[in-house]
């Protein structure tokens, strides 16, 4: 059996692993707090559920559920993008339901990047962006989100030779994992690089209702003219708390998500119908339960904030996203202090290093824990 270089030439993906490690610890007995992954721990409300419940008792609703998605949902995510960010989308044309917005990033590399290609990705940055080229044979080219630049990208640090390659840009905020926002100013500088490289701007907004202290984040495709050149991927897995389920979405620029589309005909059958209806439901239904969500994650990330000075760290407080960067005293090693913690206090914080080396120093900690336990978790790292 000869397994592809594509495969062996990959790092395994980094939270695959950590679920291995945390199962091991957990088998001797230790009761582990992981503020690893961002994956939401509070349920839907309950009227997305009765609709999947409804529509999955249906007879009609368990086929091939077609390529790009039901008109209906393709219309609800045009009218919220509408609503939300008073952008106009055509259904048919500039909208593609995704299985997860995770899909779509890596299935976009493979409509964008052919080998000796190049795509600029964030530093640290979600690690499908860099995977996704790497799997489709291009290269990645990592830019620095640094602490000083407010984890914006620098454009003109980016060197000639390397955008001359270049087909890809990848932008990410609120940001994951810096917590990050990006004011329009700085993503109309964005949508003019990519104009003047012809790159196509993929743009990375899965957390944009996930926000605190008030802060409302934008959508790229506010910049005027910004369907020209960029793709916006978005998804119900924060928004909705609905991360197991499966669905997200590509919206812009039409000949992008046409690319796209033809890639993802030749991968997958669509989404499940009920899924598409809960989906569709929690997109026109009443928005205000968000604000009270908001509110939980907002107390949570205060509860880090109050004790990472206890333990020696240091952190901007999150505009958006799931999580704290927290940054270590200068010198101390990230994946030794996290392997360290992990092993005395039974606490999994991710070692800076799994989004990039930028991410050298950092340490980043979910939300997606309640209340006690993340108490429970700062005592436990306090008394190391
Ligand atoms: C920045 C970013 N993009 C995309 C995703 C993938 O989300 P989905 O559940 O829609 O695949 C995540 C998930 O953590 C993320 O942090």
């Amino acid at each position: 059996m000869k397994i592809a270089d594509r495969v062996t030439n990959l790092p395994p993906y980094v939270f695959a692993s950590l679920e291995k490690r945390l199962a091991a610890m957990r088998a001797k007995g230790v009761d582990v707090i992981s503020l690893g992954i961002g994956s939401p721990d509070l349920a839907p409300p309950p009227f997305i559920i009765d609709v999947l419940h409804r529509a999955a008792s249906r007879q009609d609703t368990h086929g091939y559920a077609g390529y790009f998605g039901t008109p209906a949902l393709r219309q609800a995510i045009a009218d919220y993008y509408q609503r939300r960010f008073g952008v106009t989308v055509a259904p048919d044309t500039e909208v593609l339901p995704l299985l997860g917005s995770k899909e779509g990033l890596a299935n976009m590399s493979l409509a964008f990047i052919d080998p000796g290609d190049v795509a600029l990705v964030p530093d640290p940055g979600y690690p499908t962006y860099r995977m996704g080229a790497l799997m489709a044979g291009g290269d990645a080219y990592a830019v620095p989100l640094l602490e000083e630049n407010d984890f914006r990208i620098d454009f003109s640090a980016i060197p000639a030779d390397v955008v001359a390659r270049a087909t890809v840009l990848w932008l990410n905020y609120p940001n994951n994992p810096t917590g990050a926002g990006a004011p329009l100013a700085f993503l109309q500088e964005a949508v003019d690089y990519c104009r003047e490289h012809d790159l196509v701007l993929c743009y990375d907004n899965p957390y944009c209702e996930v926000t605190f202290d008030g802060y409302v984040a934008p959508s790229v495709l506010e910049v005027p003219g910004a369907k020209d050149v960029a793709v916006e991927f978005n998804s119900l897995s924060k928004t909705y708390n609905m991360a197991g389920w499966r669905i997200g979405m590509a919206v812009g620029n039409a000949r992008a998500i046409q690319a796209l589309s033809i890639i993802k005909t030749n991968v997958d059958s669509g989404i499940f119908v009920p899924i598409q209806e809960a989906a569709t439901a929690a997109l026109n239904g009443d928005q205000r339960w968000l604000s009270e969500r908001n509110l939980i994650y907002q107390r949570r990330r205060d509860i880090v904030m109050e004790w990472l000075p206890r333990i020696g760290l240091t952190a901007r407080p999150p505009k958006g996203a799931l999580y704290v960067w927290a940054k270590l005293p200068s010198g101390v090693d990230c994946e030794a202090w996290a392997t360290e913690m992990f092993e005395k206090a039974g606490v999994w914080l991710t070692p800076g290093t799994a989004y990039g080396e930028c991410g050298r120093g950092y340490l980043r900690i979910s939300l997606c824990t309640p209340e006690e336990r993340l108490a429970e978790a700062g005592e436990r790292l306090s008394n190391v």
